[in-house]
């Protein structure tokens, strides 16, 4: 079919042509925003899921409904390396730059300003010119301790807003590479503004294993989140998906063919746009047969594997390959942990390390103790045609020392 009218979007973050199945966990957003507006109490959202499920879009969505609130918004995507203030400076100065457009400087926002600059020294990122009558602010977020610099900073930040009658807003992509004590810093930060009633709505989003990682950092993280699952999508919502793009370019679908997508994708978000996306340029005409998707398969098999599956499974050691590989001979999991080392020959302790550094790599992770799981979708049958055979792992042994010559 015409691939100039395509109107699929596989990708990171993109937004989808119909973003499907998420209009009650928007609706609740939108609310919680408007309470937040009124200074009345909401929980913070941690949106969680496998990768491909939606989660920067929805982080997006939710970002541009607070824009249209007019919240001072800023958004940033935590980096495997590097820090969160790196991050956070240039945003927060951002935002405290458009407060002082909406009226001349206030006491609060010159202090804000003050405890940004203290923030940036602190943790040696430079903050860039901030003069707008700025006065210094002692004693506020310059101690150099992030769990105790970014509350304050955060706290100075929203009520530099609260003076505007406006809220800020902090959407924060791929949480689970903050450091532990950066998410621990986050957590209270949100802890202290909700104490104090100020006007703060934080969204993060990331691997499931966050979950855990905020109630490691402070115990209380548990009711201070509301932690929305993000999942595949359910069948009508994929159906619509799919479907919705197609017949606003005037095409159809056969239902098998719908079916036969909804299969092959098991109702990712992402593969569904990918199987959008490729089946609408190879099939012929509309509307798509079951045979069309069927013929396409094996092309966008190969796609996956060569972008997709391959740019992650290059990041990895070959013993982290050989542990994956381990898992995928289970099947598409959770497994128990102690299975794949027995399945790698091995017993679990000598491989807890790469374990360890498979969840850092946010590759892996664990729902329950013991479990273990892929978070990327059908990461399995990628592992499978990969490495076609399954080898034991032999740790090495340091060689035993000679008998010196006598
Ligand atoms: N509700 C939805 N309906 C249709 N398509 C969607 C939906 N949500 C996401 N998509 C599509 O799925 C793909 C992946 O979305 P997104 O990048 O937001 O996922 P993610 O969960 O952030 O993944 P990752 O963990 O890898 O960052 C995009 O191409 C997007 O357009
Ligand atoms: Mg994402």
């Amino acid at each position: 079919m015409d691939r100039r009218k395509n109107p699929y979007a596989p990708g990171a973050g993109i937004q989808p042509p119909a973003l499907a199945g998420r209009d009650q966990l928007l609706a609740d957003a939108q609310i919680d925003m408007e309470r937040v507006l009124a200074r009345r109490p909401v929980k913070s959202l941690m949106l969680l899921g496998l990768r491909g499920v939606g989660k920067t879009v929805l982080l997006n969505r939710m970002k541009a409904d607070a824009d249209n609130l007019d919240f001072q918004t800023a958004k940033i995507e935590a980096p495997e390396e590097g820090t969160l203030p790196q991050l956070l400076i240039p945003e927060l100065r951002r935002i405290l730059f458009s407060l002082d457009l909406i009226a001349r400087a206030g006491k609060k926002l010159r202090q804000a300003m003050g405890a940004l600059r203290n923030f940036g020294s602190a943790f040696r990122v430079s903050v860039g010119e901030i003069e707008i009558g700025m006065t210094p602010t002692p004693g506020v977020a310059d101690t150099g301790n992030i769990e105790q610099d970014m509350p304050q900073l955060i706290i100075a930040l929203c009520e530099a807003a609260a003076e505007r009658n406006t809220a800020i807003g902090l959407f924060v992509d791929e949480v689970q590479y903050l450091s532990p004590r950066e998410l621990a810093a986050l957590v209270l930060a949100c802890h202290e503004t909700a104490q104090r009633n100020l006007p703060l709505f934080f969204v993060g989003a990331g691997l499931p294993q966050i979950a855990a990682l905020a109630g490691n950092a402070k115990s209380y993280a548990e009711r201070l989140f509301n932690y929305p699952g993000i999942d595949k999508l359910p069948p009508e919502a994929a159906r619509e998906a799919l479907t919705a793009p197609a017949r606003k370019e005037g095409a159809a679908f056969e239902s098998d063919a719908v079916e036969e997508i909804l299969r092959v994708t098991e109702r990712y978000p992402y593969f569904i746009q990918e199987w959008g996306y490729h089946v609408w340029n190879s099939a012929p005409k509309s509307p798509v047969t079951k045979h069309d998707v069927e013929s396409a398969y094996p092309a966008i098999i190969s796609h996956l594997d060569a972008n997709f599956f391959r740019v992650r499974f290059d990041r990895l050691t070959v013993l982290q390959q050989k542990y994956l590989r381990a898992m995928a001979e289970l099947g598409p999991g959770p497994h128990k942990t102690g299975d794949i080392a027995a399945t790698l020959g091995v017993d679990a302790t000598s491989v807890a390390t790469v374990r360890q550094q498979l969840i850092d790599k946010g590759m892996i992770w664990s729902q329950r103790h013991g479990e273990t799981a892929f978070t990327v979708p059908m990461f399995d049958r990628f592992m499978k045609r990969q490495i076609k055979v399954l080898e034991k792992h032999v740790p090495r042994r340091r060689k035993p020392a000679l008998p010196r010559p006598l």
